[in-house]
């Protein structure tokens, strides 16, 4: 597999894979210092991002490469030059590039155009880098097995959801979404693609609008913003009204399983999304799993430069 496009990529071997090589790389971070030695990493983000963007330079300063991070509209791509020569020019600098933006589709066509491998650091549809971080933050908390357990998110079925679903069934995971109806609800053709890896997988795909059913006995509760970067704010009012009894409170951490954590990509609004008592409480997992956006992506980028991810097709 060339690239990273969306979290559905990834077979449970490659998963397992970069969960290893990103344990090593937490306990030993310049544990491959020369991996990427006189080499470069394109990082084209055109959303803000605190943690990727930090986690992506310092994983390829650490594999011995360098970063060049490019914001937004620097490129000419805003000019109209198409995505598809920015990748052939990309490709001839660059050993691999992270990308951040809105639309999946120009994600997916710099993975067709370039020689080298893109990585989606964040699209409207799916956020993949996040979710190796969450499972290595999962793993360090329950161990491999997790029969039994469930794993809830709670919120807006955006494009966290999304990567939550995906990655719960590649794992085999019992995950729930638990979110609004409607317009808030994850996409109808991505929970389908979900329960369809389950299948095979042994997991188990629900999507429910109650939040004290999803949270009764899970293991985590996740949760994320109400309003996602490029969400419109005409919406802000209507869309924190639906989402309020979804909120992570007390109330909800009180009823799941006695070694419940909680989780959290991050940037957290207290009061909004999650109650301050509960994400700086103590269950809270999100410094642990801020730190892994690292490992995880060095990990990434250790193996797919090296075309070691085979993917699941
Ligand atoms: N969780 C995450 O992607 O954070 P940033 O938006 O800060 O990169
Ligand atoms: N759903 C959020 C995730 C931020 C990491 C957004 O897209 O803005």
């Amino acid at each position: 597999m060339k690239d990273l496009l969306r979290t559905a990529d990834l077979s449970r071997a490659d998963v397992e894979l970069l969960l290893a090589t990103a344990t090593d790389f937490a306990k030993d971070p310049m544990g491959a210092h020369t991996a990427l030695a006189n080499r470069t990493v394109a990082i084209y983000m055109t959303k803000p991002s605190t943690r990727t963007r930090l986690a992506s330079e310092s994983a390829v300063a650490h594999l011995g490469g360098t970063p060049i991070f490019i914001r937004g509209d620097d490129l000419q791509l805003g000019r109209g030059e198409t995505i598809s020569d920015t990748a052939k020019v990309i490709s001839q600098f660059a050993s691999a590039m992270i990308i951040r933006t809105f639309a999946q589709a120009d994600v997916d066509e710099l993975g067709k155009s370039s020689t080298i491998p893109i990585i989606n650091a964040l699209t409207d549809d799916d956020h993949p880098t996040q979710l190796l971080a969450d499972w290595l933050t999962i793993r360090e908390n329950f161990g491999e097995d997790i029969s039994g357990r469930k794993f809830t998110y709670l919120g807006d079925g955006n494009n966290m959801s999304h990567a939550w679903l995906i990655m719960g069934a590649i794992m085999g995971a019992h995950v729930v979404a638990a979110t609004p109806e409607g317009k808030w609800a994850p996409d109808a053709a991505l929970v389908a693609q979900a329960k369809k890896i389950a299948e095979t997988s042994g997991g188990k795909i629900e999507v429910v609008h109650d939040p004290e059913l999803a949270a009764k006995d899970a293991s985590v509760l996740y949760t994320d913003v109400w309003m996602s970067m490029g969400d419109p704010e005409s919406e802000r009012a209507e869309k924190s009204a639906v989402l309020a009894p979804f909120a992570v409170t007390s109330h909800l951490m009180d009823l799941t399983a006695s070694d419940a954590i909680f989780m959290h990509c991050l940037p957290a609004h207290r009061g909004e999304e999650v109650s301050a008592e509960v994400i700086d409480g103590p269950r809270s997992v999100i410094w642990r799993e801020a730190f892994h956006r690292r490992t995880t992506i060095q990990a990434l980028l250790y193996h797919l430069v090296k075309g070691e991810i085979k993917g699941n097709k």
